[in-house]
C-alpha cells in the first residue's frame, strides 16, 4: 500500500473505533519504589487456559520502560464513578501524582492496585511482542479482586459514558 493511501485509512479506522464501546482500565506497575499508571482501553482477556490478559502499550508512554524491563502489572477495571481517575491517569496528572487520585494499595508482590476499582487483575508478565508504535504485553493472571456491582466506566465515540447512558442514548 502506498504512503499516500495510509492517511485516509487511518482516519477511517479512527472513525470505526469510535463505535467500539470499551471498558476503561488503569494499568499499574512499579519499578522498585517508583510507581506508574496509565488509562487504557486496549486491554482484553487472552485465554482462560492459562488465565491471561493482554495490554497494548504505546512505546512513548512513561510506563513502557518498566514494562519493557519485565515489570509485573495490574489491570484495574474502573467503575462508572471513577471517571476522574481515568482523566488523571491519561494526562491530567503525571507520574507519582496519579497515585493521589483514588485509594492505591500494593499487592504482596509490591504491584500497585486501585482499591475500589470494579476489578483488579494482578498479573505476572509472561510475554510481549512489538507492533508499530505499540507493544503487546501478556499477563499471566495471579490474583483477582472484585468490588461493588457491575457498573463499568465506558469509552464510546470519543467520550466517557456508562452502560445506562449508552443504552438510553442509543
Ligand atoms: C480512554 C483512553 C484510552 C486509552 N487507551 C490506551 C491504551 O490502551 N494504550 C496506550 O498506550 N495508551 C492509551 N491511552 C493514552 C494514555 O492513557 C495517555 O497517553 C497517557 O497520558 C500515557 O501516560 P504518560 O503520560 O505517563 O506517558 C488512552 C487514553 C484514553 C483517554
Amino acid at each position: 500500500m502506498s504512503e499516500l493511501s495510509i492517511e485516509p485509512l487511518r482516519a477511517d479506522m479512527m472513525l470505526a473505533m469510535r463505535r467500539l464501546a470499551r471498558s476503561v482500565a488503569v494499568i499499574s506497575c512499579c519499578d522498585g519504589e517508583r510507581r506508574y499508571s496509565m488509562s487504557a482501553t486496549a486491554v482484553d482477556s487472552l485465554s482462560t487456559e492459562p488465565p491471561s490478559l493482554l495490554i497494548c502499550i504505546n512505546q512513548s508512554s512513561s510506563m513502557y520502560p518498566p514494562l519493557a524491563a519485565g515489570a509485573d502489572f495490574c489491570v484495574n477495571l474502573l467503575a462508572a464513578s471513577q471517571q476522574d481517575i481515568a482523566i488523571d491517569c491519561s494526562g491530567r496528572l503525571k507520574g507519582e501524582a496519579r497515585f493521589t487520585s483514588g485509594d492505591w494499595q500494593r499487592s504482596e508482590q509490591g504491584v500497585p492496585y486501585l482499591d475500589g476499582a470494579q476489578a483488579n487483575l494482578l498479573c505476572t508478565q509472561d510475554g510481549r511482542f512489538d507492533y508499530g508504535t505499540h507493544t503487546v504485553f501478556i499477563g499471566k493472571l495471579r490474583e483477582v479482586k472484585l468490588s461493588g456491582d457491575i457498573e463499568p466506566l465506558l469509552y464510546l465515540d470519543g467520550a466517557y459514558t456508562t452502560a445506562t447512558n449508552a443504552a438510553t442514548s442509543a
